[in-house]
């Protein structure tokens, strides 16, 4: 197989944390070239990943590297007119979520993609990790899944995302609204949502019942004003249930008639790896598997404009207009 040559633009957090050491462990992937604005980060980062070529300009980088993809790794508000220039040179394109700051970049992006024939992947995580994919093959086994359940808990109430360029619905929480799209089957029917502001002047608490096309329904429950980071999830079909926690030293429980079971997050994965257990480089392997067998990823632009239009369905749906202050 022909190995995929990816280009880098972004020496930040999730770059280093998550996305590279993924990119490391394909055997099949070249890193050709990184870029950042920070000499410090761009010079650590290239040493780390054993990266050659190194730019502070982008359009420089493709220009001289000529990759088949590129990871734009960027702060939401910056990516969008690097995402473009990247599509309409025809490369490949990978993202972190948010996929944008608002749908209509969303789906500016996913008709440039379309227009210039170009793979695109967003890094909604969540669908890759190794025990939620475990569970819902399970489950499915069982029949389609009629009632699923995400929640996602922090505590900063009060917390502004990039200096309030991005709510914390699109920004963060979408995580939970994309996991729930990619449970209930993914099309949308309907929407009735309940949206408040507790302990802060920002609104912090989505949550909503969704009716999906395939005729199961979907509960967000959503708070960044309670206890802690907590993220869940529950997945039910005929006659199973499951329970599911995949955060490090988490575990899945499943009920059946004929008993309970439990497989636990590092068991899911083969790893104890963050970045193999919460769906990294299982989302990379994913985006390189679909350039060398052209297909389109399974989260691509165009699938993220739909969870795009269900955050902003979720806020046009609400049940009662006024928010809740506590
Ligand atoms: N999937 C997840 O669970 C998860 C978790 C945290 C963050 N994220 C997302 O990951 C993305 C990146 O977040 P991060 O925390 O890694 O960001 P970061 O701020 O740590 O890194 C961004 C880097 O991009 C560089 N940069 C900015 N503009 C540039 C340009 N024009 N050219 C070259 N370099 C440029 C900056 O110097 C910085 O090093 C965000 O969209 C965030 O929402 C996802």
């Amino acid at each position: 197989m022909k190995k995929v040559n990816i280009a880098l633009i972004g020496a930040g957090g999730m770059a280093n944390g998550v996305h590279y050491p993924s990119l490391r462990d394909c055997e099949d992937v070249n890193l050709v070239g990184l870029c950042d604005l920070v000499p410090a980060k761009l010079q650590a980062t290239a040493e780390r990943f054993e990266i050659d070529q190194t730019f502070s300009d982008y359009r420089e980088m493709l220009e001289k590297t000529s990759p088949d993809a590129v990871y734009v790794l960027m702060p939401p508000q910056h990516l969008y007119p690097l995402v473009i220039h990247c599509l309409s040179q025809g490369f490949h394109v990978f993202i972190e979520k948010p996929p944008g700051v608002t749908l209509h970049q969303t789906k500016e992006m996913a008709l440039a993609a379309e227009k210039n024939g170009c793979k695109t992947m967003v890094g909604f995580n969540r669908r890759f990790i190794p025990l939620l994919q475990k569970v819902k093959a399970i489950v499915e086994e069982r029949g389609p899944i009629i009632q699923c359940m995400s929640t996602f808990h922090k505590n900063t109430p009060n917390a502004l995302y990039y200096d309030g360029v991005i709510d914390v619905l699109t920004c963060d929480a979408i995580h939970a609204v994309d996991a729930l799209r990619w449970l209930g089957g993914g099309e949308v029917k309907a929407v009735a949502s309940d949206i408040n502001s507790f302990y802060s002047e920002r609104e912090n608490s989505f949550n909503a019942l969704v009716k999906f096309t395939s005729g199961a329904s979907g509960y967000l429950c959503t708070n960044w004003a309670v206890g802690g980071r907590i993220h869940i999830f529950e997945m039910h079909a005929r006659a199973i249930s499951a329970y599911i926690n995949p955060d490090a030293g988490g575990h899945a429980v499943l009920h059946t008639p004929e008993g309970i079971t439990e497989i636990t997050t590092e068991v899911a994965a083969g790893s104890n790896e963050t970045y193999k257990t919460y769906g990294f480089y299982g989302e990379s392997r994913h985006f390189v598997d679909c350039i060398q067998q052209d297909q389109q990823p399974l989260t691509c632009f165009e699938d993220a404009v739909k969870t795009m239009e269900l955050v902003t369905a979720i806020y046009q749906n609400r049940i009662d207009s006024s928010t809740t202050q506590a």
